[in-house]
């Protein structure tokens, strides 16, 4: 008896105003251009529960605890209501950031200790002997100075895009340590190119996976 093959997980991660909508908008239309059935959604958020959770986290002012915690909790529910069940299904999964994010955004820009985030991983996603991560992780990279100027043209900032500059130097920083961690898994994409060579670098990453 054949069983269905997992689907595969690919997470998308940068600093706020490094370009990652267009480049999952890309990647949603060259999977489905290879005829590859999957699913978009997003860190915090992907489950109604979620997507509360997310409203409180962009907008309400809390203990930064706290906020790690909820990010986990809304991670839970994500993982297992949409993400574990999807794979399972052989579908394939493409999330608007995840852990990456926590490490980048808690540990890094709110300076919480790392040992507290690899429990609470473990927590969440550990099962059995192995851990629920991405299989790819596309890291798009941009100068702080590029991610601000695109933020100016943002709409109303949210409690984290509000941050000062080294704030999101510390994010920075901290996913090059996870990148140089996860070798392999975390793909750093220069963002600060133009779109079109982007993209050419994405279809390249996948042709090597063996898609498209
Ligand atoms: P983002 O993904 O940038 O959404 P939008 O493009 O709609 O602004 O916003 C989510 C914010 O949440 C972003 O500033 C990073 C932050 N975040 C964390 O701090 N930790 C996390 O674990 C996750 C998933 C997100």
């Amino acid at each position: 008896m054949s069983s269905t093959p997992r689907g595969r997980f690919i997470s998308l991660e940068g600093l706020d105003g490094a370009g990652k909508s267009t480049h999952l908008h890309w990647l949603t239309r060259h999977l489905t251009a290879q005829g590859i059935d999957h699913l978009v959604t997003r860190e915090p958020g992907g489950t109604p529960l979620g997507e509360k959770l997310r409203e409180l986290l962009l907008h309400d002012a809390m203990d930064l605890e706290t906020e790690a915690l909820l990010m986990f909790a809304a991670r839970r529910e994500h993982l297992v209501q949409v993400i574990e069940p999807a794979l399972a299904a052989g579908r394939w999964v493409v999330c608007d950031r995840f852990t990456d994010a926590t490490y980048a955004y808690q540990v890094g820009g709110r300076g919480l200790p790392v040992d507290k985030f690899r429990s609470l991983e473990q927590w969440v996603q550990g099962r059995g002997e192995t851990l629920i991560e991405p299989d790819l992780t596309l890291l798009f990279d941009v100068p702080l100075a590029v991610s601000r100027a695109r933020l100016a043209d943002a709409r109303s900032p949210d409690r984290f895009e509000r941050e000062a500059d080294a704030f999101f130097e510390r994010v920075r920083n901290a996913y090059h340590d996870r990148a140089a961690e996860a070798q392999g898994r975390i793909r750093i994409v220069d963002a600060s190119r133009d779109i079109e060579v982007i993209q050419h670098e994405l279809a390249a990453i996948f042709t090597e996976r063996g898609v498209g």
